[in-house]
């Protein structure tokens, strides 16, 4: 058995899947890539080293037509294309380390020298089959599955084809047994348990060998030495996951730097392609004899409006709409509400356009920037503008704060590392709203009346800033620009790179000048 991984060094690394060209980007591109984001960004926060990865998935027999459709070549295709995906970082604040794209040839040269090396190890050989092609997904499905979805496409609905092929073969079969023993040993590798559940009863019914490599076109990578045959495309992009560490090029600029982020922290995908993720591609990495990753993360769908997003239906959310949530709500809202109220887990999500509206104005407006707002009010009122003192007294409120905040804390990372996102921010929020209620118990505007009561006022304020601070420092990766006009208007100056320190309670020193803020200005739905 192979060594199972966890992760013990303060490097991490996280992939999304890498896009089909031939798709446009849409809410399902820039969901994945986006939680992600939030992740990459709290664990850098956090002070690990961060390695993150996303790109383009370019070979294969749809670009190659839809390319000879539009009268150009597969490669310039691609490059129009994954050109529109890389517009997406900049659009939606993302900050991949990296964005691969599998037409590079550090990356082809990298799966030539695997598909070699599976070759000499007897892993891949060549062989005949016949099976049901689903010629829409370039996708084989056993008897079982092809009965079970009539004989015909569950994506398209086009009758699958019975198809026989003289190709290259991985041997599947071979590790069935170990990747029995890595789903009993790991039992957080794949996750959720749901879909855990679904790969373990389809492992239960065997494993077939699985065909490599194609010959009916040429848009792919060649067979080492069999140049007529073009590498599968899922293989040539389940790769890409060690390819952009140079992992099968020792001799690269890419191993030099990277090899160590090797194996990844947890592989972000969704549930629709986790077969190819829990199963073949640790297959292949025990093949080569490399350490399996942490965490296999299979998310479920968004839908629209309570209706189905499929490509048939032309309804998918597109990149034109998210600009206008963006544009509206700005980019933080966007990624607040996708990592709160996201599809993690075994269930699909609603976007819509009401409850995108509801959990802005009632989180962000009337909870996180209300409070800042106030708190910073009241200490301009108050205070003449500068953190107050905390002389330690303070009547009502009841709460331990540093107790309280501390917890927090401790449960917002737990959760961040389990990639719990909903949950990391929940309790980030928590404090937010305890402020908020702090805030209406003590009532210091209706103390501040009275001159003698000015410490308590202050040490009320303290405790009420001192708080949103903390929540910030575990926001911060999902609403990076909110909360960087939060710390310049507070004059807390930039993140330590050591969360745990910076949520310290106390750290808020007395006298830093808070200056106003309106985070979240209301948005009239009208
Ligand atoms: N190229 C393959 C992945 C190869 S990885 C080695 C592929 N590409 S894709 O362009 O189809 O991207 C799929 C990604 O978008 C997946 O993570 C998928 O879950 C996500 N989404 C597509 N539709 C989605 C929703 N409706 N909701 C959420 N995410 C979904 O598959």
């Amino acid at each position: 058995m192979l060594p199972f991984a966890p992760v013990t060094t303060s490097k991490r690394y996280i992939t999304t899947p890498i896009y089909y060209v031939n798709d446009r980007p849409h809410i399902g591109h820039v969901y994945t890539t986006t939680i992600c984001d939030v992740w990459a960004r709290f664990q850098r926060l956090a002070g690990h080293d961060v390695f993150f990865l996303t790109g383009t998935d370019e070979h294969g027999q749809k670009v190659e037509q839809s390319a000879e459709a539009r009268g150009v070549t597969p490669q310039a295709l691609a490059d129009e294309n994954s050109a529109e995906f890389r517009r997406i970082m900049g659009m939606f604040n993302l900050t991949n380390d990296e964005f691969i794209r599998t037409t590079d040839p550090r990356h082809e040269q990298q799966v030539q020298s695997v598909v070699k090396r599976l070759m000499d190890s007897g892993d891949v050989y060549l062989g005949t089959f016949e099976g049901w092609y689903d010629a829409g997904q370039e996708e084989y499905y056993t008897e079982n599955k092809a009965r079970e979805v009539e004989y015909r496409s569950p994506i398209s609905g086009k009758p699958l084809e019975r198809a026989t092929e003289e190709n290259y073969y991985f041997k599947l079969s071979a590790y069935e047994d170990r990747l029995k023993s890595m789903f009993d040993q790991n039992p957080d590798l794949v996750r959720p348990d749901a879909r855990r559940n679904e790969v373990l009863g389809r492992l239960r019914e065997g494993l077939m060998d699985v065909p490599i490599s194609r010959t009916n076109f040429k848009w792919g990578i060649g067979v080492p030495d069999a140049p007529e045959h073009v590498i599968y495309v899922w293989i040539d992009a389940l790769l890409n996951y060690i390819t952009a560490l140079g992992l099968a090029d020792k001799d690269s600029d890419w191993y030099a730097e990277r090899q160590e982020y090797w194996p990844a922290s947890i592989q972000v995908l969704g549930k629709e392609i986790l077969w190819f993720h829990a199963v073949i591609w640790p297959a292949i990495l025990m093949a080569l004899e490399l350490p399996l990753p942490s965490c296999i993360y299979a998310h479920s769908f968004w839908i629209s409006e309570g209706q189905k997003m499929s490509k048939s239906l032309g309804n998918f959310i597109d990149l034109e709409q998210l600009q206008n949530y963006t544009d509206t709500y700005g980019s933080d809202a966007l990624r607040y509400f996708l990592s709160t109220q996201g599809p993690l887990g075994a269930t699909d999500s609603d976007f819509s356009k009401s409850q995108f509206h509801e959990t802005y104005t009632t989180d962000l407006v009337n909870t996180l920037g209300n409070c800042a707002s106030r708190t910073s009010a009241m200490i301009g009122k108050y205070c003449d503008g500068l953190c107050p003192t905390d002389t330690g007294e303070c009547a009502g409120g009841g709460v331990e704060w540093v107790e309280f905040t501390t917890s927090q804390v401790e449960t917002s990372m737990a959760a961040m590392d389990q990639f719990d996102l909903a949950g990391s921010i929940n309790a980030a929020m928590a404090i937010v709203r305890r402020v908020d209620a702090f805030i209406n118990d003590t009532e210091p505007f209706k103390l501040a009346k009275d001159p003698a009561a000015s410490a308590t006022v202050g040490n009320i304020l303290y405790r009420c800033a001192e708080a949103i601070r903390i929540a910030a420092c575990l926001l911060e990766a999902t609403m990076p620009q909110k909360i960087q006009e939060l710390r310049d208007a507070w004059h807390l100056g930039e993140a330590t790179g050591d969360l745990r320190t910076e949520c310290h309670w106390g750290r808020l020193e007395a006298g830093t000048a808070i200056d106003k803020v309106a985070l979240f200005p209301r948005v009239d739905v009208s």
